[in-house]
């Protein structure tokens, strides 16, 4: 057998694992959740979800992709028996089903930045309306859709060490550094208190129990963290026995989350200075695209220049999340059928390709398929793994974690954690966000 290959270094590792946390959901998903009336509630849960919840079942995937060795849809059964084999497709299902419509995202983010590069910004919103309508319908759409793909199956085929690592590597710390730079120019802008109070500061106690504010706040926290489906356990399964999981799971949620909260920094600010609040509680899948670049036209030149650099670190943020949706089947092939990585990552592409077209065509199915996709079905991967690691083969927990000499008490209270505190919680939200979606679909 060839040996399975492994991440160059442990900082490699947590910068893709983190690019594959922040994309397009700490950006796009972020404005458009917190845009919906949940203000500071919305933001408090998110947090709070990320930090008691979801921090343990983050390094629970760690453990089952590490300790298995395997890809995402084989490593249930190799811990637990065949029984187990649902989970793993669960595991592919899902990467599929986001990866499917993350292209159609990614192409119309590709297409923003290259108009605001070559030919501008649009002047008024009818125009940027025009401008959005003409990016995500017709021909223009497949385009961006296959040229996401595309980049992404390069990357990909390069592997682990070349393609992923090398890409997180640079492109990590490049859109890092632009977001800082961007906040602090809309930190300069005249609405800029007024933007951070509406969207993010301004507590109404009662938001807290409102269930479409209660579904934004999990899906944000899973979704952002690329949490629930085997992302982490593909990750994870090229890592080494030394890392300490706990530690590289705090780094990736803690990263995640301040792009998340930077993001907003950059976006609500804009929003606001330019009076387009009813735009964007308006809210559709569109609104970054529309109102962010109306906002922007305003400003002449500065404001051309910030649109390509949000655009464009965007389109970075992207890839290195939409790499590591594809690497979960692609990897998962190979285990499974012994398929080399080109043969994978061909088939998987056309499969994306071919499953992501109604999203292409028809704004209401990509919402749809990101309520579905991106929602519910990463609640329950991340309610399953907790009971799988927490009950079923909780020795497998320990055992991985002791062999990384991580503190004893870290250990402990993550295991604590993971057995009585994230399966409950995470029953209810999975709970409150079927309820709340199937209501939102018949209203
Ligand atoms: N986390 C990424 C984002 O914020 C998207 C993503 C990549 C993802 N892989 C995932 C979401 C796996 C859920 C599950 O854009």
């Amino acid at each position: 057998m060839e040996t399975r290959e492994q991440w160059r270094s442990r900082l490699g590792f947590i910068l893709a694992a983190s690019g594959s946390a922040v994309g397009l959901g700490n950006l796009w998903g972020f404005a458009y959740r917190a845009s919906q009336g949940g203000g500071a509630a919305f933001l408090l849960l998110y947090i709070l979800i990320v930090l008691v919840v979801c921090l343990p079942v983050l390094v629970a995937e760690m453990v089952l992709g590490r300790s298995t060795g395997t890809s995402a849809l084989l490593a249930p059964i190799k811990a637990a028996g065949n029984k187990w084999a649902p989970l793993g497709w669960l595991f592919i299902i899902a990467p599929l089903g986001i990866g499917s419509y993350y292209a159609v995202l990614m192409g119309w983010t590709l297409d923003t930045f290259l108009h605001s590069l070559f030919l501008g910004l649009p002047a008024n919103m009818s125009e940027a309306e025009t401008f959005f309508g003409s990016i995500s319908s017709g021909s223009s759409v497949l385009l961006g859709q296959i040229v996401s793909l595309l980049l992404t199956a390069v990357v990909v085929s390069a592997g682990i060490r070349g393609g992923i690592e090398r890409l997180s590597r640079w492109g990590v710390p490049i859109l890092f550094a632009l977001l800082v730079i961007l906040a602090l120019w809309a930190a300069t802008l005249t609405g800029t208190w007024e933007g951070y109070r509406t969207f993010l500061l301004k507590i109404d106690t009662s938001q807290f129990f409102n269930p479409s504010t209660i579904r934004n706040a999990f899906t944000q926290a899973f979704f952002s963290l690329s949490l629930g489906i085997g992302i982490m356990v593909t990750y994870s399964s090229y890592l080494d026995r030394r890392k300490q999981l706990p530690k590289e799971a705090l780094s990736v949620a803690s990263l995640d989350t301040s792009v998340g909260l930077l993001a907003g920094m950059v976006t609500f600010p804009i929003v606001m200075s330019f009076g387009l609040k009813d735009v964007i509680s308006g809210s559709t899948v569109g609104t970054l695209f529309i109102s962010l670049p109306t906002g922007l036209g305003t400003l002449g030149a500065t404001g051309r220049v910030v649109a390509v650099l949000f655009f464009a670190l965007a389109y970075i943020a992207a890839i290195t999340s939409s790499i590591s949706l594809l690497e979960v089947p692609v990897s998962s092939l190979m285990d499974k059928l012994g398929w080399s990585r080109s043969k994978a990552v061909f088939a998987s592409t056309a499969f994306l390709f071919i499953i992501g077209i109604p999203s292409a065509m028809n704004l209401n199915i990509l919402g749809k398929m990101d309520s579905v996709f991106g929602g519910v079905l990463l609640i329950l991967g991340g309610f399953v793994l907790s009971i799988f690691l927490g009950w079923i083969v909780p020795r497998r927990f320990d055992d991985d974690l002791s062999g990384c000499e991580s503190d004893k008490r870290v250990r402990r209270y993550l295991k604590f954690m993971l057995r009585w505190v994230s399966p409950p919680a995470i029953a209810f939200g999975l709970i409150v966000s079927v309820i709340d979606l199937f209501k939102s679909w018949s209203a």
